[in-house]
């Protein structure tokens, strides 16, 4: 898939801002501060009806203005498409696909694909679990609509779990909870342990080829299930963790088990990124990540996803750029970066190169 086109109309910093793409390589280039990554953010928003910058809704409109509006035309599922998003200070979104309105997020899936990868990203290697479950979240539900229904549901009985804990710890319907917990958490972490094998062996062809180094990516399951490889065995053990957990649940007043404490190792040369990667080493670790991810999503879904690449390639040497340019055929790559791209580097020799003052309008 590709996108053909974007418009942005009262979308931060553009009042009326255009830009066509092509379908190979695209580079958008200027000085800081002059909308690139707005760019990149609204083809992400459209995709996956969330900001990667986490920022709120009402944060993206125009300063001063009362809606803000996307529209992009892009290809998939073998035919033109136009996505329109509109944005609201006070109100929910509308999102219409081919001028059909989108109730759920969930009816996005599918229609745009993307991979964003941006300087903060170095925070799945270096950061919290959260971050790493995060990745793991964005990646499997565009993979599956099972995955992001399961996931939805864990997340509401886990705060209806973790409320009764609290205000209401000696409470006997406490075992209501569980069965649903069960329920939803054995399928999200079944998700989430095949997708991460999936994951983890592409990583470490990416890195391998990028640098010689042995990547290996490892599910840390945020509950005691051991081997999980028959879903009833695996709900029986995370019903039993459960149950074991029941006593310092109450004290704590928090549900102390369960995908939602996730986490997953990732080891270079036998070491431990986070702790004892250079700042180079975890940088290629996150793009051997994101690289895997692409592959995955293509393979996973028949389409090859968009790759939005955000002030990275400045970061990496050239032969990690041309590694990325050149090893992901038939993609769609939106690049920006601050400088206008070397004319020395061949692998931009064919790229669409797009100067963001331009994108106004
Ligand atoms: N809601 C908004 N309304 C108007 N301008 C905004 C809004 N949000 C961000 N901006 C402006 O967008 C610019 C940053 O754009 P960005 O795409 O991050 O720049 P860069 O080219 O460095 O990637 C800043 O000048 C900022 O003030
Ligand atoms: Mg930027």
């Amino acid at each position: 898939m590709y996108v053909d086109e974007i418009q942005l109309n009262d979308f931060r910093n553009y009042k009326d801002g255009y830009a066509a793409f092509s379908q190979g390589v695209n580079v958008i280039y200027g000085g800081n501060a002059r909308g690139k990554t707005n760019i990149l953010e609204a083809v992400y928003l459209l995709s996956s009806a969330r900001s990667h910058r986490l920022s709120r809704e009402n944060e993206m409109i125009r300063f001063g203005e009362k809606t803000a509006r996307i529209t992009a035309k892009f290809h998939s599922r073998g035919r033109d498409n136009i996505g329109e998003m509109t944005l609201f200070p006070d109100k929910k979104k509308q999102i219409k696909i081919n001028r059909v309105p989108i109730g759920k997020t969930s009816g996005l899936m599918g229609f745009l694909n993307t991979v964003m990868f941006c300087p903060e990203d170095l925070r799945l290697v270096k950061g919290s679990p959260r971050e790493r479950r995060r990745m793991m979240d964005l990646g499997i539900c565009q993979l599956s609509k099972k995955y992001f229904h399961a996931l939805s549901q864990y997340v509401k009985v886990l705060e209806q779990r973790n409320r009764l804990l609290k205000e209401n710890p000696g409470s006997q319907s406490l075992w209501v909870w569980d069965e649903k917990l069960v329920q939803y958490g054995v399928e999200v972490m079944l998700h989430r342990k095949r997708y991460l094998a999936t994951l983890g062996g592409e990583a470490r062809n990416v890195h391998g080829g990028i640098c010689g180094e042995r990547l290996d990516v490892a599910y840390r399951c945020g509950a005691a299930i051991g081997d999980f490889d028959d879903r009833e065995a695996a709900a029986r053990q995370f019903l039993a963790d459960l149950e074991r957990c029941h006593g310092r649940e109450q004290r704590f007043g928090m549900s102390l088990s369960g995908p939602h404490r996730d986490d997953f190792s990732i080891v270079i040369d036998d070491r431990e990124a986070r702790l004892y990667g250079s700042q180079g080493q975890q940088r290629t670790a996150a793009l051997s990540l994101k690289m895997a991810e692409v592959s995955l999503l293509r393979d996973g879904t028949g389409e090859t996803p968009v790759l939005l690449l955000d002030d990275v390639m400045s970061e990496l040497d050239l032969s990690r750029q041309s590694y990325i340019l050149n090893h992901i055929g038939g993609v769609q790559v939106i690049i920006t970066c601050t400088a206008e791209p070397d004319r020395a580097a061949v692998f931009y020799e064919n790229a669409k190169k797009i100067n963001v003052e331009e994108v106004k309008r």
